[in-house]
């Protein structure tokens, strides 16, 4: 291949075409975000469906062919538009269904009504990732009319569900979605004012655990003190699974050392929003804890409310367990060690049961060749410095099925987060400079993509 690299000029005109366009592109995102298209099934799907079709509409504006997909689950958009003869083509991904809200109360303004304070645009899906949508629109735009690639554009409708339906939509219209790079706008950069490639996510497995310690609840005066309870249980359990440093102590899972970046404890402490006085858990590396190597979080727990308790022992109790996987590891593999541990750790015989509810595996990109060179030319072009590559803590479970079915493309995974955007808490926030800067790096990418040639 031979690079036709762009001139400084040219790179200048497209950050200046998209620094045009950027009302209208955060004018589109803000109608996006008043949609609520959350994807859990018990929010209004017709929301999902609404927001599907705000997103087709964009783009055949663009100029693109488009459908909007849908096969046993929510609706995907898919739209296609062809490059100039023997150019590559460019998959975009994004996902246009969001998380819910939480607690209204916790939020300084309305999920769902798009505001900005402070150059953040602070809404439900802002980031996360309906400004990924946006990113994908607006580097349509910045080429409008001469396009120096083909693209196809892929927004997912239940990402943030799991993308349970997307193994079929990848079997019915995969065809369509093959490329010689694939863009995942769903993750972030490393701060404000430095881009970054994402090249690691961890994969993960939701477990459920139930624990019955009696045939039936009884009087906690007439039984307690030599019958188990199960509520008790399952908290002794669920504290077998970290050592005393909250180091994970399920056996025989993949865990890896973390590129070694600058990352101290005063920042993730910052970020986190780690109270002053709680330690930090786990050791090595504060990055190889959240990128590389497993973790375990109790994410819900079944049993009596304190408001309905009564002086009895409870029979029956469950927790949700969301586990963190390394970017390699095997999670139906990863499932089978921590189902061994639970039942191993069963506190004084109790019964416990183990049922896997969702798996999906982690990412290892090969961050490497012509494609990843323009990417990461691009990044510079638009912020000034170089990318770094990060890993994330989170999944993005698809990316594996891609990266199995299009071997040969190269997977590039970026985003608008920053440490700052609480995607998926309450005031989850877009920073508007770093959006008008992940723009234009997409821009300026299917730029250098079309002037690279075979
Ligand atoms: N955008 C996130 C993935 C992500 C998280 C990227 C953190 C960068 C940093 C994505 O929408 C997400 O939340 N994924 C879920 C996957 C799950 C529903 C299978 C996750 O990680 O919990
Ligand atoms: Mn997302």
């Amino acid at each position: 291949m031979t690079d036709d690299t762009l001139t400084p000029d040219q790179i200048q005109a497209i950050r200046d075409r998209v620094a045009d366009l950027m009302p209208q592109v955060r004018a589109d995102l803000e109608a996006l975000v008043r949609i609520p298209s959350v994807s859990a099934a018990s929010f209004d799907q017709s929301q999902v469906a609404r927001s599907a079709e705000a997103v087709a509409e964009l783009l055949r504006r663009e100029g693109l062919d488009v459908d909007v997909v849908t096969e046993g689950g929510r609706p995907a958009v898919i739209g296609h538009v062809a490059g100039p003869e023997g150019s590559p083509t460019v998959t975009l991904y994004a996902h246009h269904d969001v998380q819910p809200p939480g607690e209204e109360a916790d939020w300084d303004s309305a999920p769902f009504e798009p505001q900005e304070r402070d150059g953040r645009l602070y809404g439900r899906g802002a980031a996360d990732d309906k400004a990924g949508v946006m990113a994908h629109v607006a580097a349509l735009r910045a080429h409008a009319g001469n396009l120096p690639v083909g693209v196809t554009v892929f927004v997912e409708g239940e990402e943030e569900s799991g993308s349970p339906s997307l193994g079929t939509i990848l079997e019915k219209h995969g065809d369509r979605l093959a490329a010689d790079a694939i863009v995942i706008a769903d993750s972030g950069n490393w701060a404000v004012g430095t881009p970054a490639l994402t090249t690691t996510l961890r994969g993960g497995i939701r477990v459920v655990v139930r624990v019955q310690t009696l045939d039936h609840s009884v009087h906690s005066g007439m039984f307690g003190g030599a019958a188990p309870d199960a509520v008790t249980a399952l908290v002794r359990l669920l504290a077998s699974l970290h050592d005393d440093d909250g180091n994970v102590t399920v056996d025989g899972l993949d865990a890896g050392e973390a590129a070694d970046i600058d990352y101290d404890e005063a920042r993730f402490r910052e970020e986190s929003g780690l109270l002053d006085g709680v330690s930090l858990i786990g050791s090595g590396s504060i990055l190889s804890r959240l990128w590389t190597k497993p973790s375990i979080t109790t994410i819900g727990i079944d049993a009596t409310s304190i408001d309905k308790a009564s002086n009895t022992l409870s029979a029956k109790a469950a927790a949700k367990i969301s586990m963190r996987l390394a970017p390699t590891q095997d999670p139906l593999a990863a499932f089978d060690r921590l189902r061994e541990h639970l039942e191993a750790n069963a506190p004084w015989g109790a019964r416990v049961t183990v049922e896997l509810e969702e798996h999906g595996s982690g990412f290892a990109a090969d961050a490497e060749g012509p494609v990843y060179d323009e990417a990461r030319a691009s990044f510079a072009d638009a912020w000034g410095i170089d990318p770094v590559d990060m890993g994330v803590g989170g999944s993005i479970p698809f990316i594996s099925d891609f990266s199995a079915r299009f071997p040969d493309a190269s997977i590039i995974v970026t985003g608008v987060e920053d440490p700052d955007t609480r995607a998926h808490g309450a005031n989850e926030s877009l920073h508007l400079g770093e959006f008008e800067k992940v723009c234009a790096a997409e821009a300026i990418f299917l730029a250098r993509l079309g002037a690279l040639r075979a």
